[in-house]
């Protein structure tokens, strides 16, 4: 049997602060949606870590993000989650204004400050990149290669790079989101997710649709592999109903299978034959962690004003039997009982990989 991390890795600020450093503000960390970003001057705030970061919409059309921090004295720019600007984005405390391309466009007597240079006082540009239809944001000088960090975990899990563009997920429009409010650690919500060990106990709707999560191995557990429906599910609904057909491009192998990758640290995403589901989880403390969970349809079934009620139903409510677990789980880290951890069953071998990685990010 293979231990698990100790309980202070679930529940001791610093470790988590190190974890903020180390791993959310190092990585690649999907933030929005591009389209919740319009036209030219629409922008988002959004915290990565301790840092809040400013994505803006420029008139040339590209999104690109900054922090979220006058270069002047430092007050924070934008204090709304979202909006839009109409030219520059202005300081609230001593109206410096930036260009949407972060540029310093004026300042009172700026033209009695000729040691002010326009781009070096500029706003401070954070890597952009843009897959799935979502803005990827890295906070590193230096960012890690978004292909083998990101895309390659979609290739290293379906085996072959193609299989996920057979979905367009870009293309697809946001049907529903949910937002969850989970008392746990951002780790717990990871380590449910690889392992399919629950599934008997805490799925029944899942299980009902996916027959092989009852026996414990997760669809995640071989390369390539996606999780059968049953014969008698006509879809991935919560009652087992028809959905909405097949998406255009999937192959026949790709058609009644459910498939789940996991892209490090913070999403989930989950493949359907007539949908995607993408769980973006934004940690904020040791015991607590916010998930956004949207559920991306054809625009096609959006503007027949389908219901999508027992399609989003199904997941809903694994999200909420699995957040319950992982809230059930969380008390337990900060007691005695857990100091040195837990185990692991030989089917939850992919959290050992993952609490390897968390050590090696940690450098313990
Ligand atoms: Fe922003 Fe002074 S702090 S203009
Ligand atoms: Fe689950």
């Amino acid at each position: 049997m293979v231990a698990t991390l100790p309980g202070s890795s679930y529940t001791d600020p610093e470790i988590f602060r190190e974890e903020q450093r180390k791993i959310f503000e190092s990585l690649w960390f999907c933030a929005f949606r591009t389209d919740e970003l319009p036209g030219p001057g629409a922008f988002r705030t959004v915290e990565i870590g301790t840092e809040s970061v400013i994505v803006v919409r420029g008139r040339d059309g590209a999104l690109r993000a900054f922090l979220n921090i006058c270069r002047h004295r430092g007050a924070r720019l934008c204090a709304e989650p979202e909006g839009e600007v109409r030219r520059t984005i202005r300081c609230a405390y001593h109206a410096w204004s930036y260009d949407l391309d972060g540029r310093l466009a004026a300042a009172p007597n700026l033209a009695r400050m000729p040691d002010i240079d326009r781009i070096e006082y500029g706003l401070i540009p954070v890597h952009l990149r843009e897959w799935l239809g979502y803005g990827w944001l890295c906070l590193a000088g230096e960012p890690p290669s978004f292909e083998e960090t990101v895309t390659g975990a979609a290739t290293e899990r379906l085996g072959d790079p193609a299989a996920i563009e057979h979905y367009h997920v870009d293309e697809l429009a946001l049907g529903r989101r949910i937002r969850y409010d989970v008392r746990a650690n951002w780790k717990l919500l990871v380590e449910n997710f690889m392992e399919c060990y629950h599934c008997a106990t805490i799925h029944p709707e899942l299980t009902a649709v996916l027959p092989e999560f009852a026996g414990g191995y997760a669809a995640q557990y071989y390369v390539g592999h996606g999780a059968a429906f049953a014969e008698r599910a006509e879809g991935f609904t919560v009652d087992g109903r028809a959905g909405f057909g097949t998406l255009p491009d999937l192959s026949a192998e790709q058609d009644r299978r459910y498939y789940a990758i996991t892209v490090k640290p913070q999403v989930f995403v989950n493949l359907v034959p007539d949908h995607v589901i993408l769980h973006r989880m934004f940690p904020v403390a040791a015991d607590r962690t916010v998930v956004e969970c949207d559920w991306l349809y054809h625009p096609d079934v959006l503007a027949s004003g389908a219901d999508l009620t027992h399609s989003v139903e199904l997941f809903h409510r694994v999200n909420e039997q699995d957040f319950d677990a992982c809230e059930r789980t969380q008390p337990g880290m900060s007691s005695r009982a857990y100091r040195a951890g837990g185990v692991l069953v030989p089917s939850e071998h992919h959290i050992a990989d993952f609490h390897h990685w968390v050590n090696q990010r940690l450098r313990r």
